[in-house]
């Protein structure tokens, strides 16, 4: 075979190498964006119901001691206070203005308790997600 045969045929090859990594790459990329898991209402509205309704309503109403009603809670503040207020109540109406005048404005000095399935940011997520719906 003489070596411009071998070349052309095997130049083919080479050329797919750099498409071959393209697409494992695009092919990763796509396994990351389908494992980051997307912030899911309904698994919030579950979370919700099992925990926070025992203390909150979800109309405007202030529940029998004072814990206020969340319908239309993301007027009042956004998802980056909501994610840090869930997290860990006690601890940020230490730090912030705002957190400090929600717990203030209880009138049986009840302060939400920090929540252990609120350390998981996923369940935080959800029910972020969910509380959004309350319109
Ligand atoms: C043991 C009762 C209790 C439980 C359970 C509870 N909360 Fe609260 N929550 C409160 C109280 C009381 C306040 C008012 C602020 C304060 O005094 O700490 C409050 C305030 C809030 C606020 C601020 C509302 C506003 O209008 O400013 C949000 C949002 C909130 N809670 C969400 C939740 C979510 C979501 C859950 C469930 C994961 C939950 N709470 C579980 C008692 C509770």
């Amino acid at each position: 075979m003489h070596l411009r045969q071998l070349i052309i045929l095997i130049l083919p090859f080479f050329l797919s190498i750099p498409a071959l990594a393209e697409g494992a790459a695009v092919a990763t990329e796509a396994v990351k964006v389908a494992e980051a898991p997307q912030a899911d209402a309904k698994r919030g509205k579950e979370i919700f119901d099992g925990i926070c309704t025992h203390c909150h309503r979800i109309d405007y109403e202030d529940s029998a001691v004072g814990c206020p009603g969340l319908k239309d809670v993301l007027t009042r503040h956004d998802a980056v206070w909501l994610n840090q207020w869930l997290q860990g109540p006690e601890t940020f109406s230490k730090q912030d203005e705002t957190a400090k005048a929600v717990v203030e404005a209880n009138p049986y000095g009840l302060i939400m308790p920090t929540l252990p399935e609120m350390q998981i940011e996923q369940n935080r997520k959800d029910i972020i997600e969910y509380l959004k719906t309350l319109k």
